[in-house]
Parts: C-alpha cells; sequence; structure tokens
C-alpha cells in the first residue's frame, strides 16, 4: 500500500532521482556525453547513435514515415542529422530510448503501446495545425513534431523509475475520478509536467520543447510566456482523445482550454478540420507501434 504523500520532502527526493536516473541506458549516457562535449561534430552524434540497431531504426523509420512528411528516403543518420538538424535528431534518439525502456521489475502503469500511439498522434496532429496556419515563428515543423512525441516524457519517466507509485496513482485516478496530474501529485509530490521538465532540462532539449512538456496542460502560463509550441501540444493532446487515437493514461478527460486558440490566434474550425484529416489517417499512425 502506498501512502498519499504531499511531504515537500517527498517531492525533493523525486526530483532528485529524476535527474539522477541511475539505470540510463549505456547508448542514451553515450550520446548525452557526446552531444555536451563542444568538439563533438554531426557526425559523431550520427555514428554514436548509429551503433545501437534499435535506436537508429526507430530514428530512421520516424524520419520515413509518410506522416512525419518527408517524402525522400532517409537511409542514414548522418543523412538524417542534415535534414533534421542535431538537435531534433539527438531529441528523438533520446525519446525514442526512453520510451523503449520499461520498468526495471515492476508492470508498466498504462499500456506503453497505446501511449507510443497517443504521443505519435500528439506530434502528428501539432505539426499538421501548424501546416494549416497555425504560427510558431522561428520554430520548424521537426521541433514541433519532437515537442507532441515528448510532451509526456515525465509520465514514462515516473512509470519506469517510480513504477509501483506511478500504478498506484493511476489507479487512484481511476477511482478517485480525478485527473492523472492530481493523482501525481498526490503520490509523488510533483507531475508529469515538472518531473519531464527536470530531465528535459538536464538533457539539453531545445527550449520549444522544454515548454511543451511543462506547459502543455497550462494554458494560463502558456499564455503569459507566449508558449506558442505549448499551445500546439495541448490542442493536439486533447484532439487525439477526442478522435480515440492511442491512450495518454490521464484518468479523468481533459478538456480543451480555448486560451490556446487565442494563443495562436486561429479559429476553432482549423481545429476542427485537423482533428478530421488526422482521424482520417488514424490506421496509419495505429500501424506505427513501438515495436
Ligand atoms: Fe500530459
Ligand atoms: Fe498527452
Amino acid at each position: 500500500m502506498v501512502l498519499a504523500n504531499t511531504d515537500p520532502e517527498r517531492k525533493r527526493i523525486v526530483i532528485q532521482r529524476v535527474s539522477q536516473l541511475p539505470t540510463l541506458p549505456t547508448t542514451l549516457v553515450k550520446i548525452l556525453q557526446a552531444a555536451e562535449n563542444p568538439s563533438t561534430s554531426s557526425g559523431d552524434i550520427a555514428l554514436v547513435i548509429s551503433k545501437d540497431q534499435s535506436i537508429s531504426s526507430m530514428v530512421l523509420k520516424l524520419v520515413n514515415s509518410a506522416f512525419y512528411g518527408h517524402f525522400r528516403n532517409i537511409s542514414s543518420i548522418s543523412h538524417a542529422i542534415v535534414i533534421l538538424g542535431m538537435q531534433t535528431v539527438k531529441s528523438l534518439a533520446l525519446g525514442a530510448t526512453i520510451f523503449r525502456t520499461q520498468p526495471g521489475a515492476g508492470v508498466a502503469a498504462f499500456d506503453r503501446n497505446a501511449f507510443w500511439i497517443h504521443s505519435i498522434g500528439v506530434a502528428t496532429m501539432a505539426r499538421r495545425l501548424m501546416t494549416k496556419g497555425a504560427e510558431a515563428p522561428g520554430v520548424d515543423k521537426e521541433t514541433v513534431f519532437v515537442s507532441g512525441l515528448l510532451h509526456d516524457l515525465g509520465k514514462v519517466v515516473f512509470d519506469n523509475y517510480f513504477n509501483e507509485e506511478y500504478r498506484e496513482a493511476a489507479r487512484q485516478a481511476e477511482e478517485k475520478k480525478i485527473t492523472i496530474r492530481e493523482a501525481e501529485r498526490l503520490l509523488l509530490g510533483l507531475d508529469h509536467c515538472e518531473a519531464g521538465r527536470f530531465l528535459a532540462q538536464k538533457w539539453q532539449f531545445p527550449a520549444p520543447v522544454l515548454e511543451a512538456i511543462e506547459l502543455h496542460h497550462d494554458m494560463e502560463r502558456a499564455a503569459a510566456a507566449g508558449a506558442r509550441v505549448a499551445a500546439l501540444a495541448h490542442i493536439a493532446d486533447f484532439g487525439c482523445q477526442k478522435i480515440n487515437l492511442g491512450k495518454s493514461g490521464n484518468g479523468k478527460p481533459s478538456a480543451l482550454d480555448p486560451r490556446a486558440l487565442e494563443i495562436l490566434n486561429i479559429p476553432e474550425s482549423l481545429i476542427a478540420e485537423t482533428f478530421s484529416e488526422i482521424e482520417g489517417e488514424k490506421e496509419m499512425i495505429e500501424g506505427f507501434g513501438i515495436d
């Protein structure tokens, strides 16, 4: 039995553990070390990523997928870096690695495959909203895609490294009909937005990705910060839930905050059109399983 814990000390311990993450896969550590070294070239990063078959194939599968929007055949990681940029490929590789990591001894708190589809769905939808006219000046479409893909990173971190507490949080969210964020705060002292932001910051993700992770449920702060990518992730998160694409493990369904439309200065019709477009592509996105 895990007891509810709102003790600030608990929060401090969780944050400390999140920023240490002792059981990172070796490839992830190597990618991070290579990326942190100022003399590292994109070729060096490509070499590190290429050595791990499963990460390379995940990155290549993503960049070559029709819904990602590149219709050229990208066959090597170094080519992917040229097309997408080092930051994006690094973020994709890190995201793919952490999403594939399963809880050590425990059982996942939520359906990982359905969650991966949710993440791909949010990424695709956020990117599509941009293509259709939602503007985020200075941010490219690849970064928006990665932001959508990783917006719920904190949930995977909780599930992998605080599995027992997180299973209890998921159970309580379901039972008490509260949001998963409320349950997370109750059991772990902080929610997946805050935990994800700590990790993303440590990994030096680009600023729009950090914003999407931290603010996708908080349009008040997103509006104050002018965080357009967070608004895109918020709308896409709601959209995927509405068209029933994947599962976010959220407990009580979340509502669409109209402030997201104001931040992006877009009409409701653009959202409705995007939702139905993606709904038409559901099968293709659902086919993009994690295995
Ligand atoms: Fe979330
Ligand atoms: Fe989500």
